[in-house]
């Protein structure tokens, strides 16, 4: 079964409020969820290896830590993941980044996946899809098992809110897949939308409604 990481730390729980208020500008949106996005790479990353390398300062030798591999690829779901991906490249520039584009189906909200786009080597790297929301699970599910198909297999799932049910769909489709979520919400409501949630991060992200 995989880990779920629920991020606590006060900067991202007063960042996400902020977030969840109808009122937040999609300017003030999009630059909390970078801030976020940031603060969350430090958890997500906790337990990524060092080696040690020999490195001379102006005063001398010495041995110190480096990643133990820098082939490190971020994947948004479009299209809210992309909201996550700067804040992450600050921390990570040396980091690809592959696309993979899922919408849900308005009525059946089932996901439909329209493009897909990664990094040359990409089944070599260790690798952080993202997306803000984990509602029915469906996208999350899909985008994990389009990677795995293509040799992927070390994923980790990093995700601003979740529901119960997503949890648990991703944990019975990819119990090898850690998530890191700042807050795991009450549940979904008729349009499967997350409750109390913050609405369409999508559409909160970019303008569209
Ligand atoms: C949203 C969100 C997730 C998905 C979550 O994307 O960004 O990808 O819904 O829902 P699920 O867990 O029930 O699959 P959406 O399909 O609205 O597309 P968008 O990002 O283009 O707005
Ligand atoms: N997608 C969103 O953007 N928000 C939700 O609450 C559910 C799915």
């Amino acid at each position: 079964m995989s880990e779920v990481h629920v991020l606590t730390h006060p900067l991202i729980q007063d960042k996400l409020t902020r977030m969840r208020r109808v009122q937040t500008s999609s300017k003030d949106f999009r630059q909390l969820l970078k801030e976020i996005s940031l603060l969350m790479g430090y958890e997500v990353t906790r337990d990524f290896e060092t080696t040690s390398t020999t490195v001379t300062t102006p005063i001398c030798e010495g041995t110190f830590p480096k990643l133990e591999k820098d082939f490190i690829t971020i994947v948004p779901i479009l299209r809210a993941g992309v909201g996550m991906v700067d804040g992450l490249l600050e921390l990570m520039p040396f980091a690809s980044v592959g696309h993979i584009g899922m919408y849900r189906d308005e009525e059946t909200h089932l996901p439909m996946e329209y493009y897909c786009k990664m990094p040359e080597g990409v089944e070599d790297s260790t690798i952080i899809v993202v997306d803000p929301m984990l509602a029915t699970g469906g996208s999350a599910v899909d985008a994990v098992g389009s990677l795995k198909a293509r040799g992927c297999t070390n994923i980790r799932f990093m995700n601003l809110v979740a529901a119960p049910e997503g949890i648990k769909a991703m944990q019975d489709a990819h119990p090898d897949v850690d998530i890191y979520v700042a807050a795991i919400d009450e549940g979904l409501n008729e349009q499967a939308y997350i409750v109390p949630g913050l609405g369409d991060a999508g559409d909160r992200i970019f303008r569209t409604k």
